[in-house]
Order: C-alpha cells, then sequence, then structure tokens
C-alpha cells in the first residue's frame, strides 16, 4: 500500500469544484430506467448513451472522475480505451466492483452486499485497464424493526474488507453503506440509522486498518422516507445530515461525495448546497447518478439528434451540482 498515491488520488478525486458522476449502473438498472423512457436496451445503446454524456464537450470542468461498470471499462471510444479517453480529459476512472445485494439469511427485508470472492484478481485487472479508484455499495432499509444490529455488521465488515483489498492495490476505495430513501420513516429515524451505520463501518473499517485519508465515504443523505408526509426541508436535511457525519465520521476521511439516492435533481442539488453552506472537516462533494441523469437521459431518448440537447442539459446539472458543492449557487 502506497499511502502517498492513495491520498494523491482522495484528493484529486475531491478537488473543488468538482464531483463523481456515477455511471455504473448495472445492465439489470439500467434496463429499468431505459424502459421506462421506452428506449431500447442493447450493448450498443448503453455505449451511446455513456458515450454521450463522457464526450460532453466541458464537462471535465465539474467532473473530477467517473464510476464505470465491468462492460463500459473494457470498451473504447475514440480510438482510445474508455479508460484512456477519460485520462486525456483529465477525468479520474473509477470502477464499481461490489456484485450487488442480495437477501440476508434469516433476516426478512435486510440485504447483504456482495462481491469480495475473487476481489483481489479483479482489482489487478481493472488497475491494470487504467481504473484508479473503486466503489462498493452495501444498502441499509429502515423499517418496522429493521436495520438490525446483524444486518449493519454483515455489510461493515463486507465494506472495510472491500476498502482494505482496494488500498493493497493502491486504489481509492468509495465505500458506499446506502440508507434508503424507500418508506414512510421521518428524519429522526433515518438519523438514527445514519449514525449506526456508519459508526459500524468506521469501527469494522479501523479493525482492518483502512487508511483513512486515501478512502471516500459515499453515504446518503439524512432525509425524510420518501412516503413519510412530513418532509423535512435542505436546511433540516443539511444540518442533520452534517451532524451525522460529524458523530461517526473520523476527520482524517479523504473525502465525502454523498448520493442522490433517488432524490429529486432539484433536492440533490439544493440539499447540497445547504451542507456545504454548513461544511465540515472533510471536502463535501456529489458522486450522483440518478441525480445527473434523469434529466439528460430523458432528452436523448436514445436518438442520435437528441445528442446535442442532452449534454446541454447534462452540462447544466453537472454545473449546478458543482455550484452546490462550492456553496455558491443562488
Ligand atoms: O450506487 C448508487 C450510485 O452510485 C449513486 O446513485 O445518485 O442515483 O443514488 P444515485
Amino acid at each position: 500500500m502506497d499511502i502517498t498515491t492513495l491520498k494523491q488520488t482522495a484528493q484529486a478525486m475531491m478537488v473543488p469544484p468538482k464531483g463523481l458522476l456515477a455511471a455504473d449502473e448495472s445492465t439489470k438498472t439500467i434496463t429499468k430506467r431505459f424502459d421506462a423512457l421506452g428506449i431500447e436496451c442493447t450493448a450498443e445503446s448503453i455505449l451511446a448513451y455513456r458515450q454521450m454524456l463522457f464526450t460532453t464537450p466541458g464537462v471535465e470542468e465539474f467532473l473530477s472522475g467517473i464510476i464505470l461498470f465491468d462492460e463500459t471499462i473494457r470498451q473504447s471510444i475514440d480510438g482510445k480505451s474508455v479508460c484512456q479517453y477519460l485520462e486525456s480529459k483529465g477525468i479520474i476512472p473509477g470502477i464499481k466492483v461490489d456484485k450487488g445485494v442480495h437477501d440476508l439469511a434469516n433476516f426478512p427485508n435486510e440485504k447483504v452486499a456482495e462481491g469480495l470472492d475473487g476481489l483481489r484478481d479483479r482489482l489487478t485487472e481493472y488497475k491494470g485497464m487504467g481504473a484508479k479508484f473503486a466503489k462498493f455499495r452495501a444498502t441499509i432499509q429502515i423499517g418496522e424493526g429493521i436495520p438490525t444490529d446483524t444486518c449493519i455488521e454483515a455489510n461493515s465488515e463486507v465494506l472495510a474488507r472491500y476498502a482494505a483489498l482496494c488500498q493493497e492495490q493502491d486504489i481509492v476505495p468509495v465505500v458506499e453503506p446506502e440508507v434508503l430513501l424507500d418508506g414512510d420513516h421521518t428524519i429522526e429515524q433515518c438519523f438514527e440509522a445514519q449514525v449506526r451505520t456508519l459508526k459500524m463501518v468506521f469501527e469494522r473499517i479501523k479493525a482492518h486498518k483502512v487508511a483513512l485519508e486515501g478512502m471516500v465515504l459515499k453515504p446518503s443523505m439524512v432525509l425524510s422516507g420518501k412516503d413519510c408526509p412530513t418532509q423535512a426541508d435542505s436546511k433540516k436535511v443539511a444540518q442533520m445530515s452534517v451532524d451525522a457525519l460529524k458523530q461517526s465520521v473520523p476527520p482524517e476521511v479523504g473525502g465525502i461525495a454523498f448520493l442522490s439516492g433517488g432524490q429529486s435533481d432539484e433536492s440533490a442539488v439544493a440539499n447540497l448546497l445547504e451542507i456545504n453552506k454548513i461544511g465540515g472537516p472533510w471536502p463535501l462533494t456529489f458522486s450522483y447518478s440518478r441525480g445527473l441523469q434523469n434529466a439528460p437521459m430523458k432528452i436523448w431518448a436514445g436518438k442520435a439528434e437528441n445528442i446535442k440537447a442532452a449534454q446541454e442539459e447534462f452540462y447544466k446539472r453537472c454545473k449546478a451540482a458543482s455550484l452546490a458543492r462550492s456553496g455558491k449557487l443562488s
């Protein structure tokens, strides 16, 4: 493990005024998103779509890195491998390495992240292709009697073991314990689940001797459940999100890059802005998938003639997230 390299990569990922684009939807997930918009989903149409995003002129002003899916990292743009293409734009390539979330045996409605099997070899291969960071996502559901300690512990252990394996190869781990938006829970219940989760994640991270400066945390924001009748405003979301992080995340961590988690595009930006107005001991940026892609995907709609308009919208979404990340949006 070369801590200098890890630290440098983490700092480059978090450099103001930039953030990350998560373009690492699994084939199943992107098929679902294309289907909802009536877009034909084939290997070619997925590549055409991602190529539209990656070749957006000027988007490198706002994106420090892009998280890729296994299929994409093996493809080419303009005669270059996707990693080489991104590097040529000054964007750091990263890779999703989890294998999704699966039912946790004996714990109804709870999931455990999988993907540790063979991970060392997969990381070696991805490093050879040019990946400098890797992402692993676990999910925590709030509900009647859940999350259980067992679920939080199981996922935290997986995340810590993955992070240690990444650092062994000088790849920055992006550790993503997502507390899901689904449900009618209050923002206070979300806060409690977030603090319990993050405390356990960092307990296991410490036990596995992960270098904090050489990792990035990708948390959800503290939000009211999607079906909760009372929805907290941006100021409350920001205060509770920062408070939860301050209670559970060591200040040495290289940076925080929030996921959007199914919020509207506008809320994902407004909440990030308020979070940055409060600030913390870490850089606080974005690592959005839906929050950056919803609008441009709709405009693109699978048609070559819509590429320019979709790119203009994608540029606008990235710029708004970047301004929010800088605490500057009016
Ligand atoms: O794993 C989820 C992505 O990395 C973030 O996606 O911004 O749509 O929640 P999201």
